[in-house]
């Protein structure tokens, strides 16, 4: 890479993007960055502070009036290992496990599709992003964070991939659950990411897809450097 720019990492939840988009910040030395981690962590504050659950509306007001209260709610990432990993913290405290579980997955397209919500996350993202050299995973970084990336990529994978893959990592962390519900949240997420009113989930006209149904990392990532030395970044 000549110079340090944004790499916009886009697509369906559980298609494997941020372990691309971490393998890919690791290759050029850029900070990586996982904004579902941040409507992840604005989702557990809110189940925390009763303004939503798992069956039942958010209150939207209370949630609204928390996140402009001063002093403002802290989401930041700390590196925390030595390959550059980063964590995700909530007010001063290290919720990266917490944020991952089934309860806050089923109700976190419901706080990500708050205008307010995405005003309070695409704020500190974009203070992020003015640093450059970063690879950031989300939904709509392409399209409505950053515009202007000069890298976009949206990555999708068929559904009963992702669904395994979400089992095994779930199971990975202990959480009892079996396909067919990992398979309905998917399917539910997609739904709720697709069709909300504010930046709704579509590739941007200028983004390269990545279906990485049958490929593994390596495959990915060989793909990723026939990319840039074709664009010539
Ligand atoms: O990638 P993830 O599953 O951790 O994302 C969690 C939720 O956050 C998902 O339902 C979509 C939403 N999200 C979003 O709306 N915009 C982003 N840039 C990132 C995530």
């Amino acid at each position: 890479m000549t110079s340090r720019i944004i790499i916009a990492v886009d697509g369906y939840s559980s298609t494997g993007k941020s372990t691309f988009a971490k393998a890919i910040a690791k290759e050029l030395g850029y900070v990586y960055i996982d904004t579902g981690a941040m409507y992840r962590a604005v989702t557990l504050l809110a189940i925390r502070k009763g303004c939503a659950g798992r069956g039942r509306a958010v209150d939207a007001a209370a949630l609204e009036a928390l996140l402009s209260a001063r002093p403002s709610v802290d989401v930041s990432f700390r590196v925390s290992g030595p390959d550059g990993t980063s964590e995700t913290w909530l007010d001063g405290e290290n919720v990266e496990s917490s944020i991952r579980t089934l309860e806050v997955s089923g109700v976190v397209s419901h706080i990500a599709a708050l205008p307010f919500v995405r005003d309070f996350v695409d704020r500190r993202l974009r203070e992020i992003g003015a640093r450059k050299g970063v690879v950031m995973d989300g939904r709509d970084i392409g399209t409505a964070v950053f515009p202007d990336a000069e890298l976009k990529i949206f990555m999708t994978a068929r559904p009963e991939v992702r669904a395994r893959r979400r089992l095994e990592e779930l199971r990975s962390r202990g959480e009892i659950t079996d396909y067919a519900e990992v398979l309905r949240n998917i399917e539910e997420r997609d739904y709720m990411d697709r069709h909300r009113k504010t930046a709704p989930l579509v590739k941007a006209a200028d983004a390269v897809e990545l279906d990485n149904s049958d490929m593994t990392v390596e495959d990915q990532m060989e793909w990723f450097r026939n990319l840039i030395k074709e664009r010539k970044l």
